[in-house]
């Protein structure tokens, strides 16, 4: 039984027909979110999971690992045999920045720190577009060839870019575009130059992304929300309607969306 503080403090539907789910805070999102991923491959292991990075998420595969732990031994071992997830994205480093590419700013190294490591798992079962490819966009089109072979996600997890992306679709984007080689804007180099030591200019200019085909045809769409920071991009994407200019409202033509969101998201 979850402590009175982890419960939804409301949950509806909001106005583009997502269902809102309200809760204090990040770490309580954190953990909810956590549930939803761990129920999701152990009881629903036929088609991959989702997964996203960025700051918002840094909680969430924290709060999985402790979840994970709490398992008797043979589930984790099963779970831990059966995982199969899909990154949605990782960033393009050009030729002669390998070593870039191991270091603290590309996903498929936070995925090895915060998840990999901690629960375990295969590397070969956490997958990502490989971000050192000598050319992208064939490594795009093989990457979506994987998905398309493990049978397409079952549950894509989303965080939302301050710009409104979800994986690194920037705006404009349509919602019919799959996986592709990006070039990225220049707010959300600004945003994710913590990761690369501080400069934008130090951030890639390009990533490979899962597009919005593919994020559409997932089963289900969890997207999390959290910090205060994300209101001013959070109110327009539950009162406008889909449109390229944001990405995130492609989601409404999807028929399955859940929103975890904080109070701080909220505005409140
Ligand atoms: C990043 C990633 C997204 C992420 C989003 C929000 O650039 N490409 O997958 O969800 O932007 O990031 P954060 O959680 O750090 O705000």
């Amino acid at each position: 039984m979850s402590p009175a503080a982890d419960r939804p403090a409301a949950a509806r539907i909001s106005p583009p027909d997502w269902t809102l789910i309200e809760l204090p805070d990040a770490t309580s999102v954190s953990e909810q979110v956590a549930a939803r991923l761990l129920a999701e491959r152990r009881f629903r292991p036929e088609r991959p999971l989702g997964l996203a990075t960025g700051r918002t998420m840094e909680p969430v595969y924290a709060a999985l690992v402790r979840q994970l732990a709490q398992l008797p031994d043979a589930e984790q071992d099963r779970l831990r045999e059966r995982w199969l997830s899909f990154n949605l994205d990782d960033y393009v480093f050009p030729a002669g920045r390998g070593a870039a590419a191991a270091g603290p700013g590309s996903f498929r190294h936070v995925m090895e720190q915060q998840l990999v490591g901690p629960l375990g798992l295969d590397p070969e079962r956490v997958r990502l577009p490989d971000g050192l490819a000598p050319d992208p966009e064939a490594e795009a089109r093989r990457y979506a060839g994987e998905l398309s072979a493990a049978g397409g996600i079952g549950l894509q997890l989303l965080g939302l870019g301050l710009n409104g992306h979800v994986g690194f679709n920037e705006p404009p984007c349509g919602s019919d575009l799959a996986c592709r080689c990006v070039r990225l804007c220049e707010t959300t180099r600004q945003a994710n130059a913590p990761a690369f030591g501080g400069a934008p200019q130090a951030v890639p200019q390009r990533a490979i992304t899962l597009g919005l085909q593919e994020i559409l045809a997932a089963g289900s769409i969890l997207l999390v929300v959290t910090g205060a920071a994300k209101a001013p991009i959070l109110r327009r994407l539950l009162s406008e309607p889909p449109s390229p200019e944001l990405p995130a409202s492609w989601l409404q033509r999807h028929a399955d969306v859940t929103v975890l969101v904080d109070r701080a998201a909220l505005g409140c």
